[in-house]
């Protein structure tokens, strides 16, 4: 985990980078909003909530931020591993929050283990979450990939909470998007969309654009997405770079002669070389 950090002084980071062998590094995060009732979006990814340890790696970077039992919400975008690693255990030391999500994430999420229906409130994007000092606006985001992604829209810091729309893979760590150089950014950002989304290859382009629109028109103060650096007053750019994912490149991840080279790397010997002549 890096080191947890404010974006705002009440919006605070927490993040892992995850490497995929030959392609950069991906960011996982997750954010507390320590506004009036505090509010965590999604619970980091599984190897760093049961690792061993006794305070795994997330709930130790959580505690940096915010005492666990202080927490009122925890927001689930969606049922991937990356997204709830750790929510079983922060329901334990987080007995005052309830979870909000959509049904299918709880569906989704009982197929591993059940979350207690009497903590679940559920809500549909489109509909809105008041909670004291701002109100949470359930967004599906332009692009996802799982049914049950639901992101969401802050009304007082104007943050969007994208998921896993608008992500990146990076040639190295950084701080916020606006410190990766903007075509390294764009390209990062259309091999995340081409992995995570591709689906996108096959959308009529106008009623893509159309969705993209949709973020437009809330006029985000920033983007913070589940695998990007936080973006402020990036909408545009990001917009730009996803817009073009329907025409780029689709991914094709390596094959087994490529996987036998890489063992081979890593090993220091050339038995992966042999096997594929
Ligand atoms: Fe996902
Ligand atoms: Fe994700």
């Amino acid at each position: 985990m890096e080191r947890p950090c404010s974006i705002t002084p009440d919006i605070d980071i927490l993040t892992v980078y995850f490497p995929l062998a030959g392609f950069g590094q991906l960011p996982i995060n997750a954010f507390v909003i320590k506004g009036e009732q505090p509010v965590l979006v999604d619970t980091g990814a599984p190897l760093d909530g049961d690792a061993g340890d006794a305070v795994p790696r997330f709930m130790s970077a959580l505690q940096q931020v915010i005492d666990p039992a202080e927490l009122k919400w925890i927001w689930l975008t969606h049922a991937d591993p990356d997204h709830v690693g750790s929510v079983h255990r922060i329901l334990e030391e987080a007995p005052n929050a309830r979870i909000v999500t959509t049904f299918l994430t709880v569906g989704r999420m009982s197929l591993y283990r059940p979350l207690p229906l009497e903590r679940v409130y559920l809500l549909n994007p489109g509909q809105s979450l008041d909670i004291g000092d701002r109100t949470l606006t359930s967004v599906r985001p332009p692009s996802f990939d799982a049914a049950d992604t639901a992101g969401l829209f802050d009304s007082k810091s104007r943050a969007f909470f994208s998921s896993d729309c608008f992500g990146a893979i990076l040639e190295r760590p950084a701080r916020g998007a606006d410190d990766i150089p903007s075509s390294d950014l764009e390209a990062g950002q259309l091999l995340w969309a081409t992995i995570d989304a591709p689906w996108l290859h096959k959308v009529n382009e106008s009623a893509f654009a159309a969705s993209l629109n949709q973020v437009r028109k809330m006029e985000p103060e920033m983007i913070l997405g589940s695998h990007l650096p936080p973006a402020r007053r990036m909408t545009e750019q990001l917009l730009r770079s996803l817009a073009a994912a329907p025409t780029a490149t689709p991914f094709v991840g390596p094959d087994q002669a490529a996987l036998q080279l890489m063992m081979a790397q890593l090993t220091g010997d050339h038995a992966g070389e042999r096997a594929t002549a």
